[in-house]
């Protein structure tokens, strides 16, 4: 008896001392397992005399059942802890920025581009595009351009296939190739097409024969906006502007319409807003000319328009603190992901 208690302070001092998981396994298998010594112990009963054998007997189970108890209350420590160990080693900081590999973004005149058509949506604008190519009648006469105009030189337009008088007397709607110098043709394709009441965004890019510098390129894009009703105002002309632009550049963006001309509107205006101390052209508008609804189809008794021309390169630059366009076309990667 006295050999059992001995055995079972050992064995709790061994599962109470163990540090591991695998110690306490081995300490488990050196007392208490298939070959252990409470086992052997046991083995012993059969030699010892009736009565003896039922105490010691008693005494090895409770021993046993005492081991048991250490032991799981050990592992369930020892269990504890090795979690505890685990988490700490797999915990993940989710307050840390991600270290996502760098996808590209938009350029900055997308950029531009898609907001402001976002703001136009918003309005109740649909999103149109057209040709790039397109003919003098509609990037020209239908626009209220007399033919000497200047716009309409060689200087200034890109022709595809110049239209001359001298081979065809009558121009119609398919002579005179060009690349368009403004998305407003796009006006008379949208009048031509669908029904009033119309209120159209075309985003697209435009032509003409610059040379590049700091403010122009041969290659740039626009908005035009176009709204046609049986009730438009001036006014509805300036408080759509007025709204677009403060969502575009800012709520205390300081803005100006000033007079200016246009052969496709009449009265026309050109807006400006105040950057950094000076005025900055935004873009022309103005009340779609009656002889522009007239060659587009519409009675201009019964409709009234009014449209604008924004350039979003220069927009761009404006809302990106830049000072020379052609930093938007030189694709210098590390120019534009500073942006
Ligand atoms: N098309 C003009 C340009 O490229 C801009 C413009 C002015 C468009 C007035 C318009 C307008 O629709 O009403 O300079």
């Amino acid at each position: 008896m006295s050999d059992l208690q001995a055995l079972q302070d050992q064995a709790v001092a061994a599962y109470e001392s163990a540090t591991t998981l695998d110690e306490l396994d081995a300490a488990q298998q050196r007392f208490a397992g298939k070959r252990g010594e409470l086992t052997a112990v046991q083995r012993t009963l059969g030699q010892l005399p009736e009565d003896r054998r039922r105490e010691v007997g008693a005494a090895v189970n409770a021993v046993r059942a005492r081991l048991t108890e250490v032991e799981s209350q050990r592992r369930a420590e020892l269990e504890a802890e090795r979690d505890r160990v685990v988490l700490a080693a797999e915990a993940i900081d989710v307050t840390l920025p991600p270290r996502v590999p760098r996808r590209g973004t938009l350029h900055p005149v997308q950029e531009t581009m898609e907001a402001m058509l976002d703001i136009l949506v918003g309005l109740g604008y649909t999103v149109n595009e057209g040709p790039e190519v397109e003919t003098d009648w509609f990037n020209f006469d239908a626009l209220n351009t007399p033919p000497d105009h200047p716009a309409r030189g060689l200087q200034d337009t890109i022709y595809v296939h110049p239209f001359d008088a001298r081979d065809e007397p009558e121009p119609d709607r398919t002579t005179g190739l060009l690349l368009r110098s403004q998305t407003s043709p796009m006006q008379l394709r949208t009048m031509l097409s669908q029904q009033p009441p119309l209120y159209v965004a075309i985003p697209g890019r435009v032509f003409r024969a610059d040379t590049m510098d700091a403010t122009h390129l041969p290659m740039f894009h626009q908005i035009e906006g176009l709204a046609i009703d049986t009730d438009l105002s001036f006014a509805d002309l300036k408080g759509s502007l007025v709204v677009a632009a403060r969502a575009l550049l800012g709520p205390d963006v300081e803005l100006r319409f000033r007079p200016h001309f246009f052969p496709f509107t009449e009265p026309s205006a050109e807006l400006d807003a105040r950057f950094e101390g000076r005025w900055m052209e935004l873009l022309g508008a103005g009340m779609v000319h009656p002889n522009v609804l007239t060659a587009g189809g519409l009675d201009p008794e019964q409709y009234r328009g009014f449209a604008w021309g924004m350039g979003v390169d220069r927009m761009a630059m404006l809302r990106h603190g830049i000072n020379d366009l052609r930093l938007l076309v030189e694709n210098d990667l590390r120019f534009l992901s500073s942006l």
